[in-house]
């Protein structure tokens, strides 16, 4: 019976450091580094208007879902879609929804840990000063001549795929509860001391109504809200799912990922509105592409009271928020290994750590050496680089198409009585997640895509 089943890996101490973990795999580059950015790109209100109405419409009722599926299942999300397939009499070819989120961790960290290098480089370039009084011109070639050089953003990737690889080969417990406990309130502390900042730009309402008014959105723009929905709360490709499978019992799923996202989304609004006014500020681009808060950042750094400071401080803080995202992203494929090839968490963190960096050179081309050569793919996207091409394969493809069967198992596939007993501690809520999970979210996620593509 599923209810006996304990987990190899562990368990987390408590429901705190389940939230913690969680919310540490949520908050990482993909709040600071992607949102703004990918906002910017997608002509500001309306994208960050659908982008919330997919957090609350779809990622919280498949958020609940994946945390469900692996407390149940207890195991890595391969192994959990099996033992979860067979508990309910259905079809083991579900255990391909835990493989292809096992390759959407990798393919996803592979350029996470390349643009986590990036960050980490700017503790130093902020320490030693660089962008004391920087000028919106200075900044930018700061930056690109950190992308045009592969060698070091090649040292940078591999210093933090080795760091990566150290923590999840010790186990994602150890050492990670005093790391977010610590730093998390700490990186809000300083966005919300940036946020502050930006009301001294004299163009902090255009940064506001650039957030928030609505404006035009197109299908692809809504299918990039969409992925982005559930890559910042980390859903789709099993690292909730196993971070559930260290989770006991007797603990309210619904509530602790209320928390979660609610912690994410703030966090990702705030990078936001601290990062616009600077861009409209200093007459740049919101468009500027993934360079875009190492274009603007760094000035409010350059200018304000204490900046070198506040920037080290901010930038290793952003290091520690791509870390404890970086472990889940490995996580699956890591306890994979240590269940069904019998290796240890070192081996298994080597074996994934090494394949990932090497399919990081990809990403660490595609701003330098590569940079003209391009992917097109007919109805989805023309002339990405390599780095797009895999941001957009795995964000806005991948991740969603794992959503949508998560949510499908869990509310078509799986006996209602299983997924009551992991979720019924508030009925209500219950009724509530078990209409969105069933009916609204698999359509809506359906809709996106065939929105996108041009077919409706
Ligand atoms: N959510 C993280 C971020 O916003 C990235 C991340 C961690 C992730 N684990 C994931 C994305 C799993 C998708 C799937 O930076």
């Amino acid at each position: 019976m599923s209810e006996k089943r304990t987990s190899i890996h562990g368990q987390w101490t408590s429901r705190t450091v389940f939230i913690l973990a969680a919310t540490g795999s949520a908050v990482g580059l993909g709040n600071i580094w992607k949102f703004p950015y990918i906002t910017g790109e997608n002509g500001g209100g309306t994208f960050v208007l659908v982008y919330l109405l997919c957090i609350a419409f779809i990622g919280l009722p498949i958020m609940m879902a994946e945390i469900m599926l692996g407390r149940r299942g207890k195991q890595s999300p391969i192994n959990t879609m099996i033992a979860l397939a067979k508990d309910e009499h259905r079809n083991p070819n579900w255990k391909w929804l835990g493989w292809m989120g096992v390759i959407a961790g990798f393919l996803i960290l592979s350029y996470y840990s390349v643009i986590a290098g990036w960050a980490t480089s700017y503790i130093f370039r902020t320490g030693g000063g660089m962008f004391v009084g920087v000028t919106a011109d200075g900044a930018n070639r700061i930056f690109t001549d950190l992308v045009s050089d592969p060698e070091r953003l090649l040292a940078w990737h591999t210093i933090f795929m080795v760091m990566t690889m150290i923590i999840v080969s010790r186990g994602v417990k150890n050492g990670l509860e005093k790391a977010v406990t610590l730093l998390m309130p700490l990186l809000f502390g300083l966005l919300v001391l940036l946020v502050i900042y930006a009301t001294t730009t004299g163009y902090f309402m255009d940064g506001i109504r650039f957030l928030f008014t609505p404006g035009t959105i197109d299908g692809k723009g809504i299918l990039i809200a969409m992925g982005h929905a559930f890559f910042t709360l980390s859903l789709g490709m099993g690292a909730i799912m196993v971070y559930g499978s260290y989770l006991s019992e007797d603990y309210s799923i619904a509530q602790a990922a209320i928390w979660i996202a609610l912690a994410d989304t703030v966090v990702a609004l705030l990078a936001g509105m601290a990062i616009f006014p600077i861009v409209f500020a200093n007459g740049l681009e919101p468009g500027a592409g993934p360079g875009l808060i190492f274009q603007t950042l760094p000035i409010a750094f350059g200018h304000m009271e204490g900046g070198t400071l506040v920037g080290v401080l901010f930038f290793t803080l952003l290091l520690f928020a791509a870390w404890t995202s970086a472990i889940s992203l490995i996580e699956p494929a890591v306890a994979y290994l240590v269940e069904n090839r019998g290796v240890s968490r070192i081996h298994a963190a080597v074996w994934v750590g090494a394949a990932t960096w090497t399919m990081g050179l990809g990403t660490v081309f595609s701003f330098n050496i590569w940079q003209d050569k391009t992917i097109s793919i007919p109805f989805l996207f023309e002339n990405l680089t390599f780095f797009d091409t895999l941001d957009y394969l795995t964000a806005n493809i991948m991740l969603p198409l794992g959503g949508l069967f998560i949510a499908i198992f869990a509310a078509w596939v799986m006996r209602e009585e299983s997924a009551k007993e992991e979720l019924a501690t508030y009925p209500k809520m219950y009724s509530v997640w078990r209409f969105l999970v069933r009916y609204i979210t698999p359509v809506a996620v359906i809709v996106v895509f065939l929105k996108a593509v041009g077919a409706i």
